[in-house]
């Protein structure tokens, strides 16, 4: 396929998708849209456990001339409740929904590798699974994918995420950890109300709030290495309802991430520690829960080497990934898989998550061929046939 043709429409899928976000776990419309063009191109889409297990988002195939071995690539496909202000001719039809991660230029770019590959699928030396995750942005899409068993057989994972801030085109690929794992917090305050007038009435819930908020901000600052990446961030504090009542209880939520996750579970215990000693402190009860969104990526050392010695021969530039504190569930299938997840500069003028963030259409194809490479090479080094 001519790239010029592979470029345009993939402009005219891209434009769709922009226009139809949909938030994780919903994306009935877009795995609807994602089949039919793969139906039209003749490409087989998987049904049997992993139609059964995935509400949305699906698998396709493409073999080559044997069934195996067998490689991944992965992309994700659900949207964020942000309100579009891009001002794209194309903007988001939804209200209050938009593609501000760039997983519509994920998706589409994946669908341009699979057209590519299925081309030449007489060549290719084994089998490529072709993954359209759903509920990436903390909707447990990854765990969904890895319990239907759908990649039990696969022997590496490529994924690709947009990098808002770097220059057009350029492939961000680096070994080790690029994205945080990222951890969510939930605490409950259970004091005694009273007359805003008698605290000493009351076991004042939001005093007890206030203290263990400025206590938690000393787990990064005092007690972590000022040479590991670390954060906590209080989200969302709810407590009361009027201006001369104490209230019984409170509410805070919030989110740590490290670049290493037995660091991880060190600060919800020093998090934990703190809310049992304000508990006593203030006389209060308080209860600490906390759960794993997603584990650090890990890039494979050698697919590292391997994937940017691909871009490199497609005439691309490569340059070190730009580590982030956001998380990735891509970091749940390198549990298992080896597997690179790298990145393609779109120099948006905002970032990621950003209700300006434009992703740049020019780069699908090139994403698009970048994923095919990475397929076709890698099953030819693991069936020993460079
Ligand atoms: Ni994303």
């Amino acid at each position: 396929m001519e790239i010029a043709f592979l470029q345009d429409r993939l402009e005219r899928y891209f434009k769709w998708f922009h226009r139809h976000p949909e938030p994780g776990n919903e994306e009935l419309e877009t795995t609807a849209r994602i089949g039919e063009i793969l139906h039209e191109a003749g490409i087989e889409v998987l049904d049997g456990r992993a139609g059964a297990l995935l509400k949305t988002g699906l698998v396709a195939r493409i073999q080559g001339k044997t069934g195996k071995p067998v490689v991944a690539l992965r992309c994700d496909i659900d949207a964020l409740p942000v309100t579009e202000a891009s001002g794209l001719p194309y903007s988001s039809r939804k209200a209050g929904f938009m593609h501000a991660c760039g997983h519509d230029f994920h998706t589409t770019s994946l669908l341009g590798a699979a057209m590519l590959l299925n081309e030449e699928k007489e060549t290719l030396e084994g089998t490529v699974k072709l993954l359209f995750q759903p509920a990436e942005e903390g909707g447990g899409g990854a765990q969904q994918v890895l319990d239907s068993h759908i990649l039990d057989d696969v022997a590496e994972i490529y994924g690709l995420h947009v990098a808002a801030d770097h220059e057009r085109g350029l492939i961000g690929i680096s070994p080790g950890a690029t994205h945080a794992g990222v951890g969510g917090f939930k605490i409950i305050i259970k004091g005694k109300g009273s007359h805003g007038a008698s605290p000493h009435y009351s076991r004042d819930p939001i005093a007890a709030a206030s203290q263990l908020i400025n206590t938690a901000q000393l787990i990064i600052s005092r007690n972590t290495d000022p040479f590991d990446q670390a954060v906590l961030s209080f989200t969302h504090v709810e407590a009361g309802n009027t201006w001369n009542v104490i209230p019984e209880d409170a509410l805070l939520e919030g989110t740590f991430r490290a670049f290493d996750d037995e660091k991880l579970s060190w600060i919800a215990k020093r998090l934990q520690e703190c809310c049992r000693a304000m508990a006593e402190a203030m006389e209060v009860t308080i209860d600490f829960s906390w759960r794993m969104y997603t584990m650090v990526t890990n890039n494979h050392a050698t697919l590292s080497e391997f994937a940017a010695e691909t871009a490199r021969s497609l005439g691309l530039t490569v340059i070190p990934a730009q580590p982030g504190m956001g998380g990735e569930d891509f970091a749940l299938y390198q549990k298992s898989i080896p597997g690179v997840f790298w990145t393609i500069g779109m120099n948006s003028p905002e970032g990621t998550h950003h209700p300006g963030f434009i992703a740049d259409i020019s780069q699908l194809s090139t994403a698009a061929v970048l994923s095919a490479a990475l397929a076709r090479n890698s099953l030819a080094r693991l069936s020993g046939k460079p």
